[in-house]
């Protein structure tokens, strides 16, 4: 199968929802990362998404969609704190979780009784969702194992051949997965953390929990909330190592543990001084880091690092959703300085 780049003009989304409608995979671009959409209500079409990814049946799939009116046709209940988020963060990287109508096929929810919805703010996603006329399943559009793409050439990388378009949208604006919460009661759990930070859910309610997972590896046999938690992700071929230290602790460890194949994850080009050691800056603050630290992991494969060295990233705000990305990246090894 040919893998076509499509442009954003009205003929061409028109097209890729064309596509979607016939049960097709599209790539497609979001705020976030790019997607690898199909119609969330055909089970054949969902089933090709996870083929195309290599994606467990049991991770389930979010549910986008183009206008809250099209949530009530999905979901049995929407509860009061649900509507009070999708007021302040939709559209947006807001992904919330829902008890399930029947009309959503097991296979999207992978198995659950419950899905997760979130309406975009990226125009050219909605307007195929639109165009498409059905709510439109998307899990990022990379090998499972691999990281998140955000730009159509990392898709077409990971996935020529596999799919018959991808929608060019330029770069994703946020570059980090959307934030993903469920209701309890009157608390917001958050089970990934993502651009919408604490801090942010914090102005709709005061019982904002960060689930376990988020921060902690779980054993394989632990039931999770969210079964993406417990797959590894984002792993480049490097040995990566966080290094919870500030830039002169940093310094004198990997000074003394790096060589030739080592690659530093720093701040700041000072944080590497008199090392010798090679560096990529993936930024000095959480959005920047955001931005960068899907692309820095690429680029530790694409220079053959061996071992990397990372700065560890604040654990608030964006900051945390950076660490949660990177830890997975780590396999979870921090070195507390
Ligand atoms: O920003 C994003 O969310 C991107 C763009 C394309 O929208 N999508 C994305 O999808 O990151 P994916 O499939 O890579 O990650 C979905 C995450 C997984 O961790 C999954 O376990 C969780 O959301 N999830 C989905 N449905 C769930 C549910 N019903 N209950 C708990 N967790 C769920
Ligand atoms: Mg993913």
């Amino acid at each position: 199968m040919e893998t076509r780049l499509l442009l954003t003009d009205d003929d061409s989304l028109r097209y890729a929802a064309g596509l979607l409608k016939e049960g097709k995979v599209v790539g497609i671009p979001t705020e976030t990362v790019y997607g690898l959409g199909a119609n969330a209500l055909d089970v054949d079409a969902v089933g090709d998404i996870f083929k195309a990814k290599g994606r467990p049946q049991d991770n389930p799939l979010i549910v986008h969609i183009s206008d809250i009116s099209e949530l009530e046709a999905l979901v049995e209940d929407i509860p009061p704190l649900a509507r009070k988020c999708a007021e302040s963060f939709w559209p947006g990287p807001l992904t919330m979780i829902f008890k399930k109508k029947p009309i959503i096929p097991d296979t999207t929810s992978g198995g659950l009784d419950t899905v997760g919805i979130r309406m975009p703010s990226n125009k050219y996603a909605r307007q195929i969702i639109k165009f498409a006329g059905v709510p439109i399943a998307a899990p990022s559009a990379n090998l499972s194992g691999s990281p998140s793409p955000t730009t159509a050439m990392h898709v077409f990388k990971d996935m020529n051949g596999r799919i018959p378009a991808i929608v060019d949208g330029g770069m994703s604006a946020v570059d980090v997965e959307s934030t993903v919460i469920s209701f309890e009661g009157d608390s917001i759990r958050i089970l990934r953390p993502g651009f919408i930070s604490k801090e942010d859910l914090a102005e709709i309610t005061d019982n904002v929990v960060i689930d376990k997972g988020v921060l902690e590896q779980l054993s394989p046999d632990t039931v999770v909330r969210s079964p993406g938690m417990k797959y590894r992700h984002y792993s480049p071929s490097a040995d990566v190592t966080i290094i919870d230290a500030d830039a002169e602790h940093f310094r004198g460890y990997v000074k003394e543990h790096g060589d030739s194949d080592t690659v530093c994850l720093v701040f700041n080009d000072s944080d590497c001084d008199e090392t010798g050691l090679r560096y990529i800056n993936y930024g000095s603050d959480s959005k920047q880091q955001a931005q960068r630290l899907f692309d820095a992991l690429r680029e530790l494969d694409e220079i053959g690092a061996k071992t990397a060295y990372a700065r560890c990233p604040e654990k608030t705000g964006v900051g945390l959703a950076v660490y949660n990305r990177l830890l997975r990246a780590a396999g979870f090894q921090v070195i507390k300085l």
